[in-house]
């Protein structure tokens, strides 16, 4: 199929085609022309997040729909290789080292609809990652409608990303990853990358955190998982605003725990959906977890013994049965369960009778 058919086609057949094409096919097709370009951007072709690692590995990848199979993969090499193509995107060339299962050239593009569902792989230079991945990013924005950037960052690499990372195609963040478990976060770098890239849905940190870490920086984020909370005090924890948190390694006891529970008792935390605490390999004193809270068993009648949550594309499924029950003043039913070295504060949206 030549690209000067596609073109003639009516957008709404055009847009059906590009639609049904692999990302690869995709990103080759853009490269054909300004006019073939400008109708993908008309096409309003839907992408999943597009995922960017920086630090041991430097990547650009695409996964399907579950999040469970990775499609398609940008690797940014230091091994040198020969360069068979070049990629033009934003008006630059970047050198191609080498693509997986496919003809890759600006000269004579083809278009071919493989139905090998393996991987596509396109390696390139690492030494071009920097100018690469903002110009790439550029490009895919282009193509596709409504962008969105999933970035991982590893603070040892930090100093070297912060000048690409004032590209304002970075503002499509909807998440972003601290990475780097040996490395402590501080609160001058927090703010940085969260002002650069001002993520929509969520963080994860899996860094450590600097001892005088602002906690407040964090606490309104959708999704939010700290692996290595440290010493967050009670009156933060207090203040979150999340509907999902997963915080590890933290310093809340049952007694904090049970105030915490007395606070959104009384009706705040109104977005939490669920809060979950490791630290809890024993069973946890229910009777100070549940010091003067109004609870009830797990009661089959009552509600179902399953809750199912969903962190962005993972769904979990939380058994119930040996929980404990209790409702805000609001008539709001939670539940909290110790299931393996977790405490999980699970808030129920359907309504239950009383
Ligand atoms: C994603 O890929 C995995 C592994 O091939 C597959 O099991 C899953 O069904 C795929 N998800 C979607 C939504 O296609
Ligand atoms: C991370 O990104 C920077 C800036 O683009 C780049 O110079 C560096 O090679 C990348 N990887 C590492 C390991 O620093
Ligand atoms: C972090 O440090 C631990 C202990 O020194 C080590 O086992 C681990 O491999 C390190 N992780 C990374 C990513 O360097």
């Amino acid at each position: 199929m030549s690209s000067i058919k596609l073109l003639s086609f009516p957008l709404l057949v055009f847009s059906e085609i590009v639609r049904s094409m692999e990302i690869i096919e995709i990103l080759e097709l853009s490269q054909v022309s300004r006019r073939m370009l400008n109708f993908m951007n008309l096409a309003r072709i839907s992408v999943e997040p597009i995922h960017i690692l920086n630090g041991s590995v430097d990547k650009i990848m695409v996964f399907n729909k579950s999040n469970t199979k990775r499609v398609f993969l940008i690797e940014f090499l230091k091994t040198p290789q020969p360069v068979v193509g070049q990629m033009k995107v934003n008006n630059v060339c970047i050198d191609v080292w080498s693509v997986s299962n496919h003809f890759f050239s600006t000269k004579e593009t083809v278009y071919y609809s493989s139905k090998d569902t393996a991987e596509k792989v396109i390696n390139c230079n690492s030494n071009q990652f920097g100018y690469g991945v903002v110009h790439i990013l550029t490009h895919l924005d282009k193509i596709f409608y409504r962008m969105d950037i999933a970035l991982g960052i590893e603070l040892s690499t930090l100093s070297t990303m912060r000048g690409i990372l004032c590209h304002s195609v970075f503002k499509k963040c909807g998440y972003l990853q601290f990475r780097g478990e040996n490395e402590t976060l501080s609160n001058e770098d927090c703010e940085y990358l969260l002002e650069k890239t001002q993520p929509t849905r969520g963080i994860t940190i899996f860094s450590e955190l600097s001892p005088d870490f602002n906690y407040k920086k964090i606490l309104h984020f959708s999704r939010l998982r700290v692996p290595n909370l440290g010493k967050m005090p009670l009156e933060d924890l207090k203040a979150l605003d999340s509907e999902i948190a997963n915080l590890g390694n933290h310093q809340f006891k049952e007694v904090d725990i049970n105030k915490f529970f007395h606070h959104w008792i009384e009706g705040y935390n109104k977005k939490l959906r669920r809060l979950k605490l490791d630290g809890f390999k024993e069973t946890p004193d229910w009777d100070i977890l549940l010091k003067d809270i109004v609870y009830t068993e797990w009661n089959s009648n009552e509600k179902g013994r399953y809750y199912k949550s969903k962190y962005t594309h993972t769904e979990e499924t939380i058994d119930c049965e040996n929980g404990r029950d209790f409702r805000n003043k609001n008539g709001q039913l939670a539940t909290v369960v110790h299931h393996s070295e977790y405490l999980d504060f699970l808030v129920w949206q359907e309504k239950f009778p009383e």
